[in-house]
């Protein structure tokens, strides 16, 4: 009888181990949305790495400075290059496309993990 009932009892510890906690907590939210995405974590990397070196300083080019969210949201001579949400209608994404705007990085595009990054974070409402 025993020789049952230890090995019985064993399962169903394992059982309520692999059931517990887990879900809590996780990094990706259930249902496929996409992570949110922040500025200062997120996309103001990649401007470092593709744009400050002429999108900074006492004269940015077009005006534009991309060394923070706080100076993007100022502009391009004070003309909004983002519009929250629709990456379609904001100058920055058609910049990076080269599709509507003058490409940039001039000449180079950059990955396409970046610029889908930088898709995402406008479409998905452009948070600091
Ligand atoms: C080598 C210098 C250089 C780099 C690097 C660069 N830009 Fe530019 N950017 C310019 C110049 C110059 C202009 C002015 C328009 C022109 O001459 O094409 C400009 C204009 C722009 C504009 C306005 C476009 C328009 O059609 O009015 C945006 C938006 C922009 N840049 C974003 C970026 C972003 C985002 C990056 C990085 C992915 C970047 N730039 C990298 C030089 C640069």
């Amino acid at each position: 009888m025993n020789k049952l009932i230890i090995p019985a009892i064993a399962l169903s510890i394992l059982m309520l181990a692999a059931c517990s906690p887990k879900a809590e907590g996780g990094e990706t939210p259930a249902g496929g949305g996409t992570a949110k995405i922040s500025y200062a974590a997120d996309i103001q990397p990649i401007m470092t790495k593709n744009c400050i070196s002429c999108h900074s300083g006492d004269r940015p080019k077009e005006g534009l400075d991309l060394t923070s969210f706080a100076m993007l949201s100022k502009g391009a001579h004070g003309n909004p290059v983002f519009v929250a949400g629709k990456s379609d209608e904001s100058l920055l994404y058609k910049a990076i496309t080269g599709n509507g705007a003058d490409q940039m990085p001039p000449g180079d595009k950059m990955d396409d993990a970046d610029i889908a990054k930088v898709k995402a974070w406008i479409d998905g409402g452009a948070a600091e």
